[in-house]
Order: C-alpha cells, then structure tokens, then sequence
C-alpha cells in the first residue's frame, strides 16, 4: 500500500528518510480511517429511509438527501480525483446539478437529479478511485496535499453534510428512522454558573493544525478585557423560564429585526416544541416526549439566545471570548486544541460524531472542561456567538473562494464547538461554523457572558 513496500521505486534519489515515510504511512492510514467513517455515516443516513424520503423535500431549507449524497461525491470527485489526481471528470455533465451555488436548496428537487441507486454508484466509483490516488500520493508536493489536507477536507466535508442530513432527518414528519443510546444520565451539575477569564492576550486561530480549514487561519494575537462565562450552555429548564416570564412578548429583550421576525412568523417557542396544557413537548427524530429540563436548549435562533442573554442581564460571548475560554490555559499561558487539552476527542471528553441523538444533560464530561472549569464547549450543541462571520487578520482563501470567503460579512453569525451530531474530524477548539441569525434547524443552543466590571 506504501510505497516503502514498492520494489519499482528508486529510493536512492529522493530525500525522504525512514521517518518521513512512516510519519506519510500514519497520515495515509488517517486519512483513510476518516474516510471511511465518513462513509459509514453517510450509508447510515440515506439508508434508513428509502422513495420519496430521499428524493423529496421535508423543507425549502433542505436538499433531498439524494442531492447531499451526489454532492458528497463529486465534491470528492473535484478535489481528489481531479486536482490531487489530475484525473478527467467522470461525468463532467453532472457537475452543475450539484454546484451549491447554482440552484438554491428549494430548486433542487426539480432538477434531473441521479436516483439513489445511480447516487450510490456513482459515489461508490468516486470513492474507488481516490482510495488509489490516496495509495499514490506523497504528502509534502503542494499545499493542497501537505500534510493530507485534501483528503482531511474531503472527510470534513462528507461530515458536514451528514449533520447537514441529520438535520433533514430532524425535520422529516412520519415515523423514527434512526436510533441511538441517550447519553449517560449525570447527576444534577451543582458547580459554579459562571467563571472568570481573565483579560489580557492569547492566541486565536491556529498554524499547525493540519487539516484546519481556510477560515481558521492564520494563528494571532487577540486582545479580550476580563469577563464571566456561563460553565455550561443554558438548559431547557433554564430557557423556559424567559418563556414563562413572557419573554416571546417582551420587545425589551429583542434586536428589532429580531422582534420583527419572531411578531411576523409567530415564533413563541424554540423549534419542535409544542405546549401541551401545563408542560412542554418536543419532536425529536420522529418521536414526541417531555421537553428534559436539564439539556442544553436546542433548535433556536441567533435573535431566541441574543433575547434570553439580554433578559438574563447578560449577553452572548464574542467568538474570541468563546475560543479564548475554551483554549487559554492561564497557568502556561498558552493556547490548547481543545478544553481538555491537544489529545483527540475521546468519548469521555464530548458528546459527539452522533453516538447519540440529543445533547446531554447539562454538567456532563468532566473530563472534557477547560483549565477554568468551562464544560460541553465542545459538542452537544453548536453555540451562538455575538460576532459576524469575518475573516481573521492575514487570512488567504485555501483552496477555494467558496468554502469561506464568500460569505465573510454582516449577514452571518458565528456558531462555535459543535453539536452532537458533529464527527471529531470537523471539530477543534478553532472550528467555525456561521448561519443566519434566523435559522434554527440547525443543532444550535448557547451559553452566556457578561463583561467584568474594570476597576
Ligand atoms: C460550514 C456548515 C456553513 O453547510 O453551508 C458544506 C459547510 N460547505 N459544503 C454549509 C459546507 C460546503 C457549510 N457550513
Ligand atoms: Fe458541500
């Protein structure tokens, strides 16, 4: 599979040492393992359900999961087999039907779109074919094969449209597809509200993580004056009493454009939840229960947690406020890839990569908090931050314009650590992810700050 093992290779004109080569065997291994998760997840996913489930629409927010499983692959097809491989496109004639930015998500039903078998085949082939490329390539050539970024990026990408069609999945009406154990219950978190970070600088972004993407680029200094953050997200509990104290009626709490979008579409409620006399149901992958007190809120807006901070007497924390508590550690000084430190995510750090179909309750992971004791940064629920999506100072488009750049500005939020339905891969204590203040279908919740008095 290597080519150490390649007799017809002539070893004496290259410059790789032994160690280059073993480190190029562990990234070729990597890069594999989480290509084939990828996979795993996306089989999962468009296999439970079948017909019109995956070629109809549950909403104009959504494409059919069978234009999210061609899409995967030949965004795969563009980046491995074409710009690593330096192949010819399989069938050029398809690459405009799943360009994301040719026909919005409610156009892409209508389109002459491959069926699910022919999806199946043709991601199938793709896949075939860049396990080759992937056994030929040398990972020190260009930037786009460094270190195995591509394929670390295509892995992402397959993820992203997993929790992208996790989502559709949420949002399908009719009966369960999907099943996963709930998290371990935990007792009742007791701990500290919230925890100071103390102001001063530290490093934002990162240089040396290998398959990070454009937008987390480059590594910088970032100067936060002292302030307090909630050590967990806020729980639904928690976010029912805003509710209860009628918060949805209140235009004090609200951004005006957010009050404006809450009056006209009646929104009363996060997402899925629906009152039932004196309590609280949602629906959750097909199944309706109690809304559970203690998990992180889920399925509201930028405008619901700006409102719920701002009638706590709080706020939202700015993205670097958000990074800064999950990355500082103010014994070294330094800046750590997660929380708990720069090991991998293990099961006992986070709840994520879908081992589960809900956030768990809130205080869960121990093992996962930060340096000052900030739990579930990482996984569970994305969480809304204050900041728009804006590139970091010295940032360069890599490898293409439309991952980030494109939608640098005021119209987008940034959303940060992940929610449970996000696979390791595409999540670090530097992942950004970013959505319109609007939308709620996503895995959103959030946790709160305020600024800590100076002087
Ligand atoms: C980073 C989640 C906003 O889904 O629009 C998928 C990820 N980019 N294909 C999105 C993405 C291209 C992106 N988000
Ligand atoms: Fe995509």
């Amino acid at each position: 599979m290597t080519h150490r093992n390649d007799p017809t290779r002539d070893t004496e004109d290259t410059a790789e040492t032994p160690t280059a080569t073993a480190t190029a065997d562990a990234l070729r291994k990597r890069a594999l393992a989480t290509l084939l998760t990828a996979r795993d997840r996306t089989t999962m996913l468009t296999s439970c359900v079948e017909g019109p489930d995956l070629t109809g629409q549950v909403s104009p927010l959504m494409s059919p999961l069978v234009w999210d499983l061609a899409h995967i692959g030949n965004q795969e097809e563009q980046w491995l087999l074409r710009a690593v491989g330096g192949q010819e496109a399989i069938r050029p004639e398809i690459d405009s039907l799943y360009d994301a930015f040719e026909h919005p998500r409610s156009a892409r039903p209508s389109l002459p779109l491959l069926a699910p078998n022919e999806a199946r085949r043709y991601a199938a082939d793709v896949r075939g074919r860049a396990l080759d490329v992937l056994e030929r390539t040398a990972f020190d050539g260009t930037r786009l094969t460094e270190a195995g970024f591509a394929f670390g990026m295509i892995a992402q990408h397959e993820q992203q449209h997993d929790e992208t069609m996790l989502i559709t999945h949420q949002l399908r009406r009719g009966p369960q597809a999907l099943t996963a154990p709930d998290p371990e219950p935990v007792p009742l978190y007791t701990g500290p509200s919230e925890v100071l970070v103390p102001g001063g600088p530290f490093t934002m972004g990162t240089a040396n993580e290998p398959w990070a993407l454009d937008n987390e680029r480059p590594a910088h200094r970032r100067e936060v004056a002292p302030y307090f953050i909630d050590t967990v997200p806020v729980t639904n509990g928690a976010y029912r009493a805003f509710i209860d104290d009628g918060g949805y009626d209140d235009p004090r709490w609200w951004a005006p454009d957010g009050w404006d979008h809450i009056r006209r579409h009646s929104v009363t409620a996060p997402q899925f939840w629906r009152r039932d006399g004196g309590q609280w149901l949602r629906r959750r992958f097909g199944v309706t229960e109690a809304v559970p007190a203690d998990e992180p809120v889920l399925h509201v807006c930028w405008y619901e947690a700006d409102a719920y901070a701002r009638w706590a007497g709080r706020r939202l924390p700015t993205e670097a406020e958000w990074e800064k508590a999950a990355r500082y550690d103010p014994v070294t000084g330094g800046t750590r890839r997660y929380p708990w430190g720069d090991a991998d995510p293990g099961p006992e750090h986070a709840n994520l990569g879908q081992r589960h179909l809900r956030p768990a309750p809130a205080g869960s992971y121990p093992a996962g908090e930060s340096p000052l004791g900030v739990r579930q940064l990482i996984g569970d629920v994305w969480e809304w931050t204050s900041s728009d999506f804006a590139p970091y100072p010295g940032f360069r488009a890599f490898p293409y314009r439309e991952y980030s750049e494109v939608f640098f500005g005021p119209d987008y939020k940034v959303l940060r650590g992940g929610s449970f339905a996000v696979d390791a891969v595409a999540c670090r204590g530097t992942f950004r992810n970013w959505d319109y203040p609007i939308r709620r279908q996503i895995f959103s919740g959030f946790r709160t700050a305020r600024s800590a008095e100076v002087g």
